[in-house]
């Protein structure tokens, strides 16, 4: 991780949370947190598009960011169903997550639509968080670092506007299975690399680890000193374990 950078812990809801139930889940992560993580990491939850603003009413003045879990393409204009940046950024958002194995393989999202929606992400003026991972498949065929590095060049616009990437085996979503310590500052080594190959400031880009990170190994995943942060989806819809996650992170 690079020296200065703060860590960042962000929660992905995923299509989780009615109104009742995601606002409490708000409440209790900032009654959780109060005053304890602000000063080692950047804490962000992630919900569904419906919560974005009474989730926002609640994070205020807490340290608690609000980010969303993708956006359009496109930044208005006859889309119908669709979400564009410039609404998430008016909504609080400060973070767009971008690019989810979720909506790569499970909704047929390619690079190049990845790629403009980080385009449209910018324009708003909205840091995307850019997925990135390889399927068990692949990695059992050595091919990790072909795809990931793959999926970096050709969903990364050029530009030099901020950028977080998290990478995500997709066969560690969900499913307990973490890879080993070794292998994932592997991945952030090269991905490191890459970054610093394409942007001037490739050194400082945040890159986080994500796929079944959970109260009981984030001490020793965020220790991973290539390792800048988390991305975390099922643990993060327990108050509790999502705080033991951001407090691991000091
Ligand atoms: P998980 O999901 O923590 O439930 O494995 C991570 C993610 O999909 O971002």
């Amino acid at each position: 991780m690079p020296a200065a950078s703060r860590r960042l812990i962000a929660g992905n809801w995923k299509m989780n949370g009615e109104r009742a139930a995601g606002l409490a889940l708000a409440r209790d992560i900032v009654a959780e947190l109060r005053g304890a993580h602000d000063r080692v990491a950047t804490v962000a939850v992630c919900p569904p598009f419906t919560l974005l603003h009474p989730v926002a009413e609640v994070l205020a003045g807490s340290a608690i960011k609000l980010g969303a879990q993708d956006c359009h393409d496109q930044l208005s204009g006859a889309f119908t169903g669709s979400i564009a940046a410039p609404m998430l950024a008016d909504a609080g958002c400060t973070f767009v997550i971008l690019g989810h194995s979720e909506r790569r393989h499970r909704l047929g999202e390619s690079d190049a639509l990845v790629r403009a929606k980080l385009g449209a992400a910018w324009q708003a003026k909205l840091p995307p968080i850019l997925c990135l991972g390889e399927q068990s498949s692949e990695r059992e065929a050595g091919a990790t670092l072909d795809v990931v590095g793959r999926q970096l060049a050709d969903s990364l616009p050029p530009g030099d506007a901020a950028l977080v990437v998290a990478y995500e085996p997709v066969w560690a979503i969900g499913s307990g299975r973490v890879p080993g310590r070794g292998d994932i500052a592997a991945v952030h080594t090269f991905l490191r690399q890459e970054l610093m190959r394409v942007r001037a400031d490739g050194e400082a880009i945040p890159i986080l680890y994500g796929g079944s990170v959970g109260a009981g190994n984030a001490a020793e995943i965020i220790g991973i000193e290539e390792v800048g942060g988390v991305l975390v989806g099922g643990a993060s819809l327990n108050a509790a374990s999502f705080a033991a996650i951001a407090r691991a992170a000091g």
